[in-house]
């Protein structure tokens, strides 16, 4: 089926979720992180996602926002620096994270070719209101989906049903698009068409589900839609 919609992971496929840290450790006195910044980026993405399946498993759901603190109270932890004026100015950077140098130009290409746009995120409404306006991507976008609509986060087929019901098309007419392998090939089992964007050059995750196309940044997704 031709796609309709393409719709977009936030964190780590739209937005670089390393920019908070890496930022951070560029700051004047901050000479201790900047040695420990990509641990801490490593360990932080590694729990703040671990819980959202923790939580999604158990039913014990709670905002992204939520896990993203939790998430980095652990990383700092593990690498002896749980410092609060860190902590809270990681915290502001996660917020207005950048979006990858294709991201702008992809979107307006796929909107000038007639596609539906979206986000399909975790992330809470507040915290991705602050991302896509931060990145000025609010006008190549028609909508901005979080899962805090259903209470539970990705792989739920009740997140990957928030696109079908608000496109009103078939699943392989959406093209889902995750920097996160467990994320694409979640959504390919859930039936959308799916591309995993592994820009680390990374192994292949071992589920029973795998993305339709694998490319290493977002630069060719308008082709790979109209193909
Ligand atoms: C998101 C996380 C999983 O944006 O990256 O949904």
């Amino acid at each position: 089926m031709p796609i309709k919609a393409c719709v977009f992971d936030a964190y780590g496929t739209l937005f670089d979720v390393a920019a908070a840290a890496r930022e951070a450790a560029q700051e004047p006195g901050r000479e201790a992180f900047a040695t420990h910044w990509p641990k801490v980026a490593n360990d932080w993405r590694l729990k703040q996602l671990q819980y959202t399946w923790l939580r999604a498993i158990t039913g014990a759901h709670t905002d992204f926002w939520q896990v993203t603190h939790e998430g980095l109270d652990w990383a700092l932890e593990a690498s002896g620096l749980a410092e609060p004026a860190l902590r809270e100015r990681l915290l502001q950077l996660y917020w207005e994270l950048s979006a990858y140098p294709e991201v702008p130009i992809m979107l307006k290409t796929l909107k000038d070719q007639g596609f539906e746009t979206a986000i399909l995120s975790n992330g809470s409404p507040d915290m991705l209101k602050g991302a896509v306006d931060s990145a000025g991507i609010g006008d190549v976008l028609d909508d901005v989906l979080s899962v805090e609509s259903v209470g539970i986060f990705k792989p739920d087929a009740s997140a990957y049903e928030l696109v079908t019901n608000r496109f009103g098309c078939a699943r392989d007419e959406v093209l889902f698009v995750s920097s996160n392998g467990w994320d694409a090939a979640g959504a390919a089992g859930f039936g959308f068409t799916t591309v995993w964007v592994n820009r680390a050059g990374e192994p292949m995750d071992r589920l029973p589900w795998t993305p339709h196309h694998v490319l290493s940044d977002l630069t060719t997704i308008p082709e790979l839609a109209r193909a």
